[in-house]
């Protein structure tokens, strides 16, 4: 199958927070088509192991081809850090995921080289980050901090408020003692909780969201391809493998629009 400038992008996430990827590529690209697919039957991928996230993503991505997608977005920073390298050796269209776009931005973002990064367990127990960024800077030093509350938070819709507010406190002290001057939110729902990091971290520590970084080099990846779609104004078709009432209600903060019809899918898998 040969793709064209027409052929759509898709998006995988293991639920409804790669929405806010979706949301950045719908602002930086908005003549292209998305498919977005949220296996929500098997999220939370940040507390299981390796082996578990490397098969539910490479399923996912199977799936995303079979719509005859010209690229892949890992929308998901988890699978981005586990799965990522043995998926690309894969597939034979192009993948972004979430970690190299976010470590460029960091990078560029902290003059001193002192970085943080939050995420979900799997994330950074994986070390994809720290190495990555250690990879690229010598002088760089970092620092990794598991959030496990923030995701049933960004879910339950619990943005802000004083519980929201002890429990990020609790997470960046640690950071803040290392005074950092860049924090990566290496999350799909932490940009939800930009407002209140940005009051508790303060004026000297840039937030660096992987969902505009990741935006920005699908637009570089499609342009080098030939593969960028100019005209028109772009759709987006939502797959989920669980419940897609509450996927749809809950979808909406996360793209910032209402996602339209949102359909089930057993990624091909049923017996
Ligand atoms: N999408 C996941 C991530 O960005 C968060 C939700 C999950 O644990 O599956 O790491």
């Amino acid at each position: 199958m040969t793709h064209s400038s027409d052929s759509p992008i898709g998006v995988f996430d293991s639920g409804i927070g790669g929405l806010t990827v979706a949301a950045a590529l719908r602002r930086r690209l908005p003549g292209e088509d998305i498919i977005y697919l949220g296996d929500t039957a098997r999220v939370p991928y940040g507390t299981k192991s390796a082996r578990a996230v490397n098969r539910y993503a490479l399923e996912c991505a199977l799936f995303l081809l079979g719509k005859q997608v010209k690229l892949v977005v890992v929308a998901c920073n988890t699978a981005s850090a586990v799965a990522l390298p043995g998926l690309k050796g894969l597939l034979r269209v192009p993948l972004i995921g979430m970690v190299d776009p976010g470590v460029a931005s960091a990078l560029s973002a902290s003059v001193r080289q002192h970085i943080g990064i939050i995420g979900t367990p799997s994330t950074i127990n994986s070390g994809a980050y720290q190495s990555r960024l250690r990879e690229l800077s010598s002088t760089a030093r970092v620092w990794g901090q598991a959030c496990p509350l923030l995701v049933p938070l960004a879910e339950e819709g619990r943005l802000d408020g004083q519980i929201v507010q002890l429990i990020l406190e609790e997470y960046l002290r640690p950071l803040k003692r290392h005074r950092i001057d860049a924090l990566i939110l290496g999350c799909t729902h932490y940009p939800l909780f930009k407002p209140v990091i940005a009051s508790l971290l303060g004026e000297g520590v840039a937030l660096v969201d992987s969902a505009e970084a990741a935006a920005d080099e699908v637009e570089a990846v499609l342009l080098r391809e030939g593969l960028l779609r100019t005209h028109g104004s772009g759709s987006i078709d939502c797959y989920v493998t669980d419940i897609p009432r509450r996927f749809g209600q809950l979808g909406r903060r996360f793209f910032g629009a209402s996602l339209g019809k949102v359909n089930r899918t057993d990624l091909g898998y049923e017996a």
